[in-house]
């Protein structure tokens, strides 16, 4: 796994802002994986400002979440259709309709338990639409202190596909800082599987932070395996790991 390690956090997110911005300018209608949670937050909003400043226009791009929570009513903050809209996607000219997440709302509960033939249709359908576009160009990834990419957390196979999963205890204790109470943070999502990451074309993972920095390290310098998530990418031939100086810390 190449990686290359910046200054800070913004500097980290000026970067990975403009290997997005350059695949745009290269290809137009490219098609862009996207992820949530806080280290992209400044990513996007540098998007946004090349946008404005007429660098970069998003108009035949399309783009595929990683990722949505099941559980949250249509429209609540925190889902991740909500995030994107509120951080990059109201901002610029993408048609809402290029933009994609897993169809967790069309998933049936009965009495508490989930019907699995709509979670497996729910799924094959992601994947099947990924497809049909011709496939991610270029992924942004986060990682989980725990080595969690996506939702694949330990325990995700190389073969894994896309997916409704059941959240760890660490990631709802994570995600707790958006809720008002982690009661309230989902327990499952669909997540993109590991199979489905590996075949974007180029993937750029980005980390900041000391909490990352073991993660980090084992991703790139340790075993590939299932205890870490992460440590898959090294099977795959152009990923990038976009770095600080303490997400870097710990790689030997
Ligand atoms: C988000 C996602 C997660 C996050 C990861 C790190 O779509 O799939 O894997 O990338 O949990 O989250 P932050 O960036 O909040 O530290």
């Amino acid at each position: 796994i190449n990686y290359t390690i910046l200054e800070d956090e913004v500097e980290a997110s000026q970067h990975v802002a403009g290997l997005f911005a350059s695949m745009i300018n290269r290809k137009p209608q490219c098609v862009l994986g996207l992820a949530t949670g806080g280290t992209p937050v400044k990513v996007y909003s540098n998007l946004c400002r090349r946008f404005l400043a007429g660098e970069v226009a998003f108009e035949q791009v399309t783009t595929f979440n990683l990722d949505e929570y099941v559980g949250l009513p249509p429209g609540h903050e925190q889902s991740y259709r909500s995030f994107m809209n509120e951080q990059l996607f109201r901002h610029v000219d993408v048609p809402l309709e290029q933009t994609h997440f897993p169809d967790a709302g069309r998933l049936v509960i009965n009495d508490g338990v989930v019907d699995s033939e709509s979670a497996n249709s729910i799924a094959a359908d992601y994947e099947a639409l990924i497809e049909r576009t011709g496939g991610i160009d270029l992924q942004l990834l986060g990682i989980g202190t725990n080595g969690h990419i996506a939702f694949n957390e330990p325990g995700s196979t190389i073969d894994s596909m896309t997916r409704l999963v059941g959240l760890t205890e660490s990631t709802i204790a994570a995600n707790a800082r958006f809720f008002e109470d982690a009661s309230d943070v989902p327990r499952q999502a669909f997540t993109m599987g590991i199979a489905t990451i590996l075949r974007a074309r180029k993937i750029v993972l980005m980390a900041t932070g000391e909490s990352k920095a073991e993660a980090v390290a084992s991703a790139i310098n340790g075993a590939v395996t299932s205890d870490n998530p992460a440590s898959f990418l090294q099977t795959h031939s152009d990923t990038l790991f976009v770095l600080d100086k303490a997400a870097a810390s710990a790689i030997a």
